[in-house]
This record gives C-alpha cells, structure tokens and sequence, in this order.
C-alpha cells in the first residue's frame, strides 16, 4: 500500500489539519476596515486599512491570511513598514497596542475560475468570501471571529459598471472626468470578513419596500439582468413574506435602511447572506410559469428566506469559528423548513425534508465522510458545508424545540438572540440559552452535537408494554457510541382505528420500557411520528398491521412511512406487490387525502434509498425490482392513474391545491407509462404539447427520458429548440437526459459531455450533467465501470478550474463498501486515480483520500 491510499500515512505538508481544540481566541482585533476598489476584471487594485487593536499582553505580529496575494505595499500608522511572508500569511510587526495597518494588492477577477473572492459572471464583478474568500481580495485575519465596521469604496467605469453595491447603505457617489465613476457604502454592524461583499455591473432592478413591525421603512431591491426582470416578482413576494414571518415566529426585524439581493449565472451554492447584500445563484432567484416549476419556485421561497433569515441566525450573531457551522446553518435551515411549511403543505413539506435528508445525510452519516454536526477537524472548509451540518444540524434544533415545547423554544431563541447579539458565538452558547430560558437539561442531548452515526431504534408492543432499544453504529474516528436523547411521538391506534392519547416518548438510554394506560383492542404502534427524531426505525409487526397504517394512521408522515414499508417489502425482501397496489388504489381515490400528499405516497423509494437497505448492493437487481413494481402498479391501477393524469390546474395557478394537482399528475403518468410504455408515450407527448407551465412540461419530458419511443426524441429536440437561450432551462435539459433511467445513458452524457453548451466553468452546468449522471443509479453503476470513469474524469477535469465544486461530486464513489464486490473494486481504482492526479486540490484531496479510508 503505497502513501496515497494508506490512511495511517500523513498527507502532503500543505494540506494541514485544522483541530477545534485548537481554538485560540485571535492575537489581534480589527475594528474598523477601509477598503478601496479600482475595479477591473484584468487587473483590480485593492488598498485596504485595517485599525487594529492589540488582544491581551502579548507580543506576537499580526498576521494577515492571503491566497494568491503579493503586498505590493504594507503600512503602518500611513508609514511603509517591514512585513515577511509566512507561506501564504503576510506578517506585520506592530509595535505599541492599537495601530492603523495599510495594504495593497493586484487581483484580476477574469482569471478567478474558482468562483471566490471577487470574480467575473456574465460581466459582473462580484463576490464570494464564506468561508475564507476575503483573503483571496485582500490580507485580513479572516476568521470569524473577528468582526469590524466596514467603509467600502469602489471606482469604476460608467458605462461597464453603472450600479456598484456593497453591504450598509450607501453614503455617496460621484463621477470622475474619464468616464469612471465611485460609490461609497457603510454598514455600520460590525460582521466578520466572510460576510463581506460588492457587486459591480450593469443591472436592472426590481424594486419594493418593507414596513417593519417597529414601523421602519426598508427599501428592498432585486438586481438581475435586464432581461430577467420579469422573472424576480416571485424572488420579491417571497422576501416580503419572510420578512414578516420572521417578526412573527422570531420577534426579528430587519436592521438597515436596505436589502439588496443580486443574482449572478455562476456561483459555487445556492445563495450567499452577506450584510444587506445577499448573491444568490440565478436559479434560486429567477422564476417564471413557463421556465420554472412548481418545485423550483419553493426552493425560490425557502433559498430567499433561508439567506434573510441569516441577517439574525448567522448575522447579528454570528459563529466564533467554523467548526460552530451549524450554529448558524442548522439553525436557519429549521427556519426555513418552517417558514415554507407555514406557507404551503406542512405534511408535504415535512415528507420533502425527510426524503432529502434519508438520500443524503443518511448515506453521509453511514459511509467514510461522516462527521459530528460539530466536527472536530477538517482539512479544507468548503467540504463541510454538508447534510450533516445543515440538514442533521436542523434536526437537532427541531429535537430540542419537541423537547421544550413551543413556548419555552420561543423564550430561548430570545434569549440566544438577546445575549449574543453582535457576538461570535458557540453550539454550546445556543443550547445554554435554551436551558437558561426554560430550565430543561439538555447536556445528554448535546451527544447529538458531538457523536456523528444515524442511530438504530428498534420499537416492540407488547401488550401495554413499548419495548425499546437504541443502538449508534461506528463511524471513522469514533469506534464506541453512548446512548443518545431521542424523543419520539407515539401514538396507540385501535384495529378499528381508535386513537389513544399522543405521547412524547424519550428514549434515553441502551433499551428502555414504557407502559401505556389505556391500551385500545389490537393496539398496533404508530411511533416517530412526524419523523421526531432523525433515526432508523426498525418496529416489529403484526401481519397486517402495516396495510392498516397505510390507511387509518391519523399522522400524515406516519401513514406515509407505512406505505413506502409496504413498498421496501416488495423492493428489498422480493415480496409480492399486492398490498403495496391495494395501499396505492385507496390512496389515489380517498376523498380524505388531497393531491399533494397523494402524490409523496404514491412515490416509490429511489433505487438509492433502495440500496441503503442493502449491506452490499446490486444495482441491476433494484433497478429491476423497482421496475417491476411500477408495471404492477400501472397495470393494476390504470383507470385511476389515468384519471388522475387527467385533472389539471391553471398553469398560472400557484396555490397549494393546483401544485399537487400537477404533482400528482406527473406521478400518475410516470406509473401508468410504466403499465404500458406505448400508451404512456402516447400520453406523456400529449402532457408535454398541450402543457402550458414548467411543471407539466418537465414532468412529461422526465417521463419520456425513460422510455425508448419516438417521441422522447423529438420532445428533447423541441425542449431544447424552444429554450437554447435560457441557461437555466438548458440546464434542465442536461440534468433530465443524464439522469434518464434507460440503457445507452451513457453514451448520451458521452455526447452531452462535448455539447457546444456544455462547459466546466459554469457549476450549475457541471452540476447538471455530472450530478445528473451520479444520481442516476442504475446506469452510473453499470457493472463495467463505465459510470465511475465518466464521473472521475469529470472531477479531474473541473478540479483544475474550481476545486469546491469538484469536491462536491466525490462522495457518490465513495460508497464502495456498500456495494457487491465487483463494482466495489471498480470504485475503489477510480478514487485511487483521483488521489494519484499530481497538482490536485487539497478539497478533492480530502473528500477522495477520505472516502478510500
Ligand atoms: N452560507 C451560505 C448558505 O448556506 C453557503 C455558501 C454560499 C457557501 N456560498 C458558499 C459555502 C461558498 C461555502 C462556499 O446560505
Ligand atoms: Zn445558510
């Protein structure tokens, strides 16, 4: 075993370990930052002053992060100074405790590929400094923990770059004579470098104001191109709606005199917080009926609120280093599932949410990247803004709100918010502020913070009697686990569909009992419901309990999970497809149930989720399972499934109902196409011409991707003729062909790989070809390893462009170990070739040497 794949050997000198308890408080403060732009894309000077203020009796330099900076000039107190580098970090000997540190550098934004730091989209200059971005503009401590007041000012030319944004609010502007001009902008709350930006461009803008509840007037822009106004109506109603969901469930307004969102067409996430001037990837900004669908325009709502709500939960309090990630992200990410349940389906959201984090933390926690919600080391940042953090992070505040009670969750956010405004804070501060707010003891709870591992719950009634047992598996770095807190609702359901008193059950230690009173006759278990608790259920039933569920649970998610049981029955045990098709035919024709849910229920689990239940998968077998199960389900249900295919809402009708009409309605064909492929077709054409919205028309193209008949590629041909222009419809186009469940799929991404609209540089192009390819199981695990090939080349291909978002295709070849021996080997020589590519990133670096681990 040579060094690269020995995960005993240390890595390479420059890829450092960074540790928690390594947490020191910094040497220096920096209190104000006055920065001076002359914008260019070639060649942008930057000249900073930083006033600094000496931490305690010490007499160490200050020391200034860079990446790829050179000091062209370095100043103390206006004078030019001595200053050494240290590596990357500009060292300044500063004598006496308080000072005023000048410095200067070049950096050319056309050149930025990575896509941090200042950088060029579509002739914008803009920023992206979280996590350690600022120091690729200018030298600066940049950790978050150290937070200052920041002058920004910009000159530019005119004619390129009319507007020119920073965070605050604007202080002045002016014109100079040779056809540049300046702006000068101030926010006067003191934010860590991470949430620092600027925009320079020719933008158009979409405007609208807030009243606060304190009665302040807020004015609010969205700044697009100027072909794209017509599609930020949405982007602005729903930013007006968190804003006033966020007094409401919060008591948190909004702070300047303006909030400004800007969209760019590249960007490495989803969106960006920075104070006052949130930068947000295109597709979480722009929708339209005819270019965006239903599920589109939701994540619209919850990205939008999701970065508003970071102006308190991540902002005004911000996190002392980033291992305290999730102090902000898990945090706003239970904010946002909340907003978005309060203003749409709260059953169908919660089921959303729960698929997301099964497919994607669950794996995470189960496999060689997984790591504690509070993890205790990393090599490169980047690579843990994860599922983990984000999505487990949000469990755990939704766990500790089900623990507290509504009221007094409400008086510890208060209290968290009230005692940390303006500070750097910790996991630990957050949950002190819940107990101190309402005297429950969450220092057992905390494991969830520190332990990482999905935990296994097993449930047994017996009689009056809930038997309980919990087990945490092992996960790298952490062989033992202790029992954790896990609160679990639970319910007793009659056979005749009696309901007994819901009971908040918390399991806390290794097996537990507990006694129920009131048992009903043939008392069958409905337990975690609402998904309490993010674990793996495993309860021991009675024949026909579960059928039972499926129809006469009272708890929406609940009697969701009994149905997709049903499903696994059939998918992972071979079992016959009867009772699933019966729980399928009374779902689709209740009268009870609306559409929305309908449609969740009626989704059998992915061939992913699927694999997860396997210790060692074959992928033609689930594939084939699963396949087989929908031709059952189409045959037997086709008058239904058709009828349902039938119904149609306004395409302009937004509401919840006509979303779940249209949900269903893709649902419906897809299942019923499955029956009869020829007819399926036939109607799936049909779908598409006459559709006259996104959703209907992609739901139908999906369902054609799959099919080998005439029309699927005449429909792409007409898709792609239709909306060559507009970027983020192409990306659709790329990501429905390479995740298309048909044979001879590779061959296509093969094609769409040499594409004249197919490009590296653009993430969200990438992510859709590449992440398109990934997610398709069947075809991405051909037993040849054709998939894992195309995927590695990928990587190493974008890795020498921009290695965050290589890093972030790494993890599907990771799950090696889970799969049957030969396409384990198969994975495993793909990941070695990764880590043997000489010049590789220390992000891609990380997620493959870990992922052979
Ligand atoms: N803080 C951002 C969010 O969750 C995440 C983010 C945006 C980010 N851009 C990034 C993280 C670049 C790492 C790198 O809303
Ligand atoms: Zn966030």
């Amino acid at each position: 075993m040579d060094a690269r794949t020995n995960p005993e050997a240390p890595p390479s000198p420059e890829h450092v370990t960074i540790r928690r308890e390594d947490y020191r408080p910094p040497d220096w403060w920096v209190r104000e930052v006055a920065l001076e732009f002359e914008l260019d894309p070639a060649a942008t000077r930057v000249r900073s002053r930083l006033t600094v203020e000496r931490n305690g009796d010490h007499d160490r330099p200050l020391r200034l992060a860079g990446e790829e900076l050179r000091p062209l000039a370095v100043s103390v107190g206006g004078r030019a100074v001595e200053w050494a580098m240290d590596g990357e970090t500009l060292v300044v000997a500063v004598a006496g405790d308080a000072a005023e540190v000048g410095t200067e550098v070049d950096i050319a934004p056309v050149s930025n590929s990575a896509l941090m730091g200042l950088y060029e989209s579509g002739g914008i200059l803009c920023t992206q400094c979280e996590a350690e971005g600022f120091r690729r503009i200018t030298f600066h401590p940049d950790r978050p923990d150290v937070l200052s007041v920041y002058r920004v000012r910009m000159t530019a030319d005119k004619a390129r770059y009319p507007v020119l944004l920073a965070n605050g609010n604007p202080v002045a502007a002016g014109e100079l004579e040779d056809g540049r001009h300046w702006a000068e902008w101030h926010d006067p709350f003191p934010k860590p470098s991470y949430l620092f930006a600027l925009v320079a461009g020719n933008l158009a803008v979409l405007r609208d104001s807030f009243t606060t509840m304190s009665g302040r007037e807020v004015e609010l822009g969205i700044w697009v191109r100027e072909d794209d106004l017509p599609k930020t109506r949405h982007a602005m109603a729903s930013l007006k709606q968190a804003m006033a969901w966020d007094e409401k469930a919060y008591g948190r307004e909004y702070d300047l005199d303006r909030f400004n969102i800007v969209a760019v067409d590249d960007f490495n996430f989803g969106a960006m917080e920075n104070k006052g001037l949130n930068i947000f990837n295109s597709r979480y900004v722009l929708a339209d009926t005819d270019t965006a669908t239903d599920s589109d325009f939701d994540s619209v709502a919850g990205v939008v609120a999701h970065e508003y709500f970071h102006n308190w939960s991540g902002n005004r309090v911000t996190c002392r280093d980033w291992f305290q990630l999730s102090l902000k992200e898990g945090f706003t990410v239970f904010r946002d599932q909340s907003f978005s349940a309060d203003i749409g389906s709260a059953a169908v959201k919660r089921i959303e949410d729960v698929r997301l984090l099964r497919a994607i933390q669950f794996p995470e926690d189960n496999g060689p990247l997984a790591h504690a919600v509070r993890p205790d080391s990393y090599l490169e940042i980047a690579n843990f803004y994860t599922a983990t953090i984000y999505n487990k992070g949000a469990e755990l505040i939704r766990m500790m709100r089900t623990l507290l009670g509504d009221a007094a969750f409400r008086r510890g956010t208060d209290l968290y918010f009230e005692r940390h405004d303006g500070e750097a804070a910790t996991c630990d501060d957050f949950v002190a502020a819940l107990e101190d707010a309402s005297g429950v003891d969450l220092s057992h709870f905390k494991l969830w913070y520190s332990q990482a591992g999905t935990p296994r719950v097993s449930a047994r009634l017996e009689c009056d009697t809930l038997h309980l047992a919990q087990s945490v598996p092992p996960t790298p770095g952490q062989p033992d686990k202790a029992p954790m807190v896990i609160p679990l609702r639970t319910r007793l359901i009659g056979a005749a569909g009696e309901l007994g008193e819901e009971r908040l059950v918390v399991l806390d230690r290794a097996e537990q009992s507990v006694r129920f009173d009131d048992v009903p006759d043939g008392a069958m278990l409905s337990i975690n419901r609402g998904f309490s608790a993010p674990v793996v259920m495993h309860v021991e039933r009675a024949a026909g309990e579960l059928e039972a569920l499926a129809t006469s649970d009272d708890d929406p998610f609940a009697r969701y999970e009994a149905i997709q049981e049903l499903a696994y029955r059939v998918l992972v045990e071979g079992g016959a497809p009867d009772a699933l098709v019966a729980a399928f035919g009374a779902t689709l024709t209740s009268n009870a149930l609306d559409a929305a849910f309908k449609g969740e229920a009626l989704t059998l689990p992915s061939e992913a989720l699927i694999a997860e239940r396997f210790e060692r998968a074959d992928p033609e077998l689930i594939h084939q399972r699963r396949e087989g199960l929908r031709r059952a389900v189409g045959t037997a249900l086709a008058g239904p499934l058709a009828e349902a295919q039938a119904a149609r809402a306004a395409g302009d009708d937004l509401s919840v109902a006509a979303k779940g009409v249209r949900r269903l309605r893709t649902v419906a064909l897809a299942l019923f196409a499955a029956g009869d492929p020829a007819r399926g077709a036939a109607l799936a054409r049909a779908q598409y011409d006459a559709a006259d919205n996104m959703t209907d028309r992609q739901g139908a193209l999906m369902v054609l991707a799959g099919l080998d008949a005439p029309e699927r590629t005449a429909a792409f041909d007409d898709f792609y003729a239709h909306y060559r222009e507009d970027p983020l419809v192409v990306d659709k186009w790329f990501a429905l062909q390479a995740s298309a469940p048909r044979a001879g799929v590779l061959d296509t991404v093969a094609e769409l790989r040499t594409h004249p609209d197919f490009t590296l540089n653009n993430p969200n192009r990438l992510r859709s070809l590449a992440g398109g390819l990934a997610s398709n199981h069947w075809q991405f695990h051909a037993s040849d390893g054709r998939g894992y090939r195309m995927l590695a080349d990928f990587i190493v291909e974008a890795d020498a462009i921009n290695p965050q978002v290589a890093a972030r295709l790494v993890p599907p070849l990771g799950k090696w170990r889970r799969l049957e021996e030969g396409r384990s080997a198969l994975m495993r020589a793909e990941l070695e070739r990764i880590v043997g590519t000489p010049g590789l990133s220390k992000d891609v670096f990380e997620q493959a040497s870990k992922s052979l681990g």
